[in-house]
């Protein structure tokens, strides 16, 4: 019989914290753009007696994604999916942005909903950036919801995004939305799919961002914040693990916040000043 396979798309921290919890005794795909990372992250997993192949795939691509497909398939039946890739802000340009966290996420939801095992799972790492938008209209939020894929980039209140914050923003609000829309397929396969929308958790990136120039701004939000701290990867890998076992059977096309009360704050509390910027 073949093993069974979880399927990690994007091997940074929050990915990895996921992916140990879930993927002993399977074989871990590990799919991320960058060789290096990919090969970094499977190193680390199998020096940790996990089972690993990687392979280059491109989120913002069709064709890469039903190679991951594919090549995941082959191996075995798939029961997990965790997407925990993504670009941010401040690392890539509108059109990027949305062709990675918007188009690419809902394909790759979409054709792993395709193949997914009997009693599988999903979690989609989405953001708090994307509670920070105003609520969209009930026609807004079923076309981010159900339109088909390849019209995706096309509404018209995507195309008029001009700027990388909210083009990030409305990508966030995409996945979640998306994430309830593919969860009734899903579920045709007796499968669940969540996401997860987490705040400011400590990663190398934002590491250097605590220790760089935009250092004080940075420590006065997590300051500002109920939890009066950044979370970590590792917390993120707790709730995605619990959706993922037998324990979160009942929850799919759910989202949760983990953000250390951040979108309380930004929105009633000492981090409304925010509002003006993000
Ligand atoms: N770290 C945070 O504070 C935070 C907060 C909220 C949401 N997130 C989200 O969590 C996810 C993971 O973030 P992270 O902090 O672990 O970041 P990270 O940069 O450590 O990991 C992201 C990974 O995605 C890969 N990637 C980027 N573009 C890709 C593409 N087109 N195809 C395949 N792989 C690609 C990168 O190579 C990297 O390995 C992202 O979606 C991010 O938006 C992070």
């Amino acid at each position: 019989m073949k093993k069974e396979v979880s399927v990690l798309v994007g091997a940074g921290s929050i990915g990895m914290a996921i992916a140990r919890r879930v993927g002993a005794g399977k074989i871990t795909v590990v799919a991320d753009y960058s060789k290096d990372k990919a090969e970094g992250a499977a190193k680390t997993l199998e020096d940790a007696g996990f089972e690993t192949r990687t392979i280059i795939t491109d989120l913002g691509s069709k064709e890469s994604i039903l190679e991951l497909v594919k090549f995941a398939t082959e191996l075995g039946p798939v029961k997990h999916l965790i997407n925990a890739a993504g670009v941010s802000p401040s690392q890539a340009p509108v059109e990027k942005i949305l062709q990675v966290d918007l188009y690419g996420t809902s394909v790759l939801i979409e054709e792993f909903g395709k193949v997914i095992a009997e009693g599988g799972s999903g979690v989609i790492i989405s953001s708090q950036s994307g509670h920070r938008l105003p609520a969209l209209s009930l026609e807004e939020n079923e076309a981010l919801a159900t339109a088909p894929t390849d019209k995706l980039l096309q509404l018209p209140f995507i195309t008029a995004i001009t700027d990388t914050l909210k083009a990030y923003q409305y990508s966030k609000r995409c996945n979640v939305l998306r994430v309830a829309g593919e969860a009734c397929k899903w579920g045709k396969r007796s499968a669940t799919i969540n996401s997860i929308s987490p705040g400011i958790i400590i990663t190398p990136l934002a590491n250097d961002e605590l220790h760089g120039p935009r250092a004080e701004g940075y420590l006065n939000m997590i300051k500002g914040m109920p939890a009066g701290r950044a979370g970590t990867p590792d917390e993120v890998g707790d709730l995605a693990e619990f959706l993922m076992s037998s324990r979160g059977r009942f929850i799919s096309g759910a989202d949760f916040l983990i953000d250390g009360g951040c979108t309380a704050s930004y929105w009633y509390g000492d981090l409304q000043y925010l509002k003006s910027t993000h």
